[in-house]
């Protein structure tokens, strides 16, 4: 597979998550940037946690696209992202502590929603309430699109009409003070200090607020390489993930269209990115969820803590039911599978095949969380490799166990795997 095929047709790439998020998206698309025109995130926001490890040191996303490393490369925040101001002016001010170029290689849509103070109280509250906690990172995401899809959000674009934006904010808050009060108990919000506040926000990211959507379109129309950064993941997706322990946007393929405006025949091959194993952090069903020490090992070995909230991430086997799930939604062409080098110390390793429900074998994943939750892995047990996966540099430096598992990981999900990563650093990467 060649990520930048040319032949006349769109020279377009997207990465997105095979499982729940945190699968090493980040190090893969820093890699394929290198070559990059335009990195486009196209859905999320800061509930992200994208981890790049150049030359030993560690970078963490959240808002900016992880092209942003690379100097040739134009990041875009596109208008299916929702931005909170506060955290892109800090994000924006701690890469150029460490000397990355920030400026004009930086577009955000003045289409996006923006995350407002309310929404990040609402996360908070409604999580904070237990009674239907879905573990959500409390960046606002959820009730900042539930606004937007009320028709009560206000767009970047929006900060720029100081006179409307002031009146439209007294409005909302007056209703969110309301809403929170009642329901929370929660001390009123002022609006006119988050007027102010998100005014001088407004100011420092107006260097970088332009038209995305053109802009896109013009570089995919004009030969450019355009990269499409998924966050989350497949199974995190809010259609066609394990809802409600989903998050609030399109986390995969799906959402490049609406999420970025670009039309679905221009985005020309998908790349899944998938674990050697399995994680998820927060709640929701994980049928092959390790609570024991094989489960703890995989944390630690594969230092399972969330980039975004720290949490210890819920560790588990490969799962080739949701797995094949995730092709089908994406239309996946490539598969890259991350933490291989993870697994070096385990003697048997196991991929759940199908699941057990009521009695009953089942091949694809239930419609209802409840149901999944119940469902029992069907195994088929590897020999593991108890070797060293982190020096290869080849698919044929690596043990026969370990290529062997690889070579049942594509066959079946019906995807060749292109890439292999044994290692943070961007060395350890092997591509087929
Ligand atoms: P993302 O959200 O999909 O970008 O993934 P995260 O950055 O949240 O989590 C992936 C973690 O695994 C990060 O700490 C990466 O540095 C690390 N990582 C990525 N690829 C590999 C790999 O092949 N081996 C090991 N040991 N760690 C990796
Ligand atoms: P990256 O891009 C893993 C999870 C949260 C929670 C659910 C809803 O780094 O892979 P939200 O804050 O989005 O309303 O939370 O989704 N979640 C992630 N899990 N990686 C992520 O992003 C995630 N973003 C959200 O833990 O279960
Ligand atoms: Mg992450």
């Amino acid at each position: 597979m060649i990520p930048w095929a040319k032949n006349g047709r769109p020279r377009t790439t997207c990465v997105v998550g095979v499982q729940w998020g945190d699968e090493g998206k980040g190090k893969i698309v820093d890699l394929l940037s290198a070559k990059a025109d335009v990195v486009v995130r196209f859905q999320g926001g800061g509930n992200a946690g994208h981890t790049v490890v150049v030359g030993g040191e560690k970078f963490v996303l959240h808002l900016v696209p992880s092209g942003i490393l690379h100097r040739g490369s134009t990041s875009v925040i596109a208008n299916g992202v929702v931005v909170d101001p506060v955290q892109l002016v800090e994000e924006i001010e701690h890469l150029r502590g460490r000397g990355v170029n920030v400026g004009r290689n930086l577009l955000v849509s003045e289409r996006a929603h923006v995350v407002m103070p309310y929404h990040k109280l609402q996360d908070e509250l409604s999580e904070g309430n237990g009674e239907r906690k879905l573990g959500t990172t409390r960046r606002g995401i959820g009730p900042c699109y539930a606004d937007k899809a009320a028709r009560k959000g206000i767009r970047i674009a929006d900060l720029y009409k100081p006179d409307r934006f002031r009146q439209g904010l007294a409005a909302l808050v007056e209703e969110k003070n309301r809403v929170l009060g009642a329901l929370y108990g929660a001390p009123p919000l002022e609006a006119e200090k988050i007027f102010n506040d998100y005014r001088g926000y407004a100011e420092k990211i107006r260097p970088f607020v332009g038209d995305a959507l053109e802009f896109v379109n013009a570089a995919i129309d004009r030969g450019k390489r355009v990269l499409f950064e998924g966050a989350q993941g497949s199974l995190l997706d809010i259609d066609f993930g394990t809802y409600p322990y989903v998050t609030s946007s399109n986390s995969d393929a799906c959402g490049i269209p609406a999420g970025a405006g670009v039309p679905p025949k221009k985005v020309r091959q998908i790349l899944g990115v998938a674990k050697a194993y399995c994680t998820r952090v927060g709640e929701g069903p994980f049928p092959t969820e390790l609570n024991d020490d094989i489960g703890e090992r995989l944390r630690s070995a594969g230092r399972e803590y969330g980039s975004t909230t720290g949490r210890p991430r819920r560790c588990g086997w490969f799962d080739a039911v949701t797995s094949r799930h995730a092709v089908m939604i994406n239309g996946i062409d490539g598969l890259v599978i991350t933490k291989l080098d993870v697994l070096d110390t385990f003697d048997r390793i196991r991929v759940c095949m199908a699941y057990r429900l009521d009695g009953r074998r089942v091949g694809k994943v239930p419609v209802d969380s409840q149901d999944l939750a119940r469902c029992v892995p069907v195994y088929e047990t590897f020999p593991g490799w108890n070797a060293d996966t982190s020096q290869a540099k080849s698919f044929s430096d690596l043990p026969r166990a370990a290529r062997r598992y690889l070579t049942f990981l594509e066959r079946t999900l019906g995807v060749p795997v292109v890439m292999i990563s044994v290692g943070t650093d961007r060395e350890k990467t092997i591509r087929r």
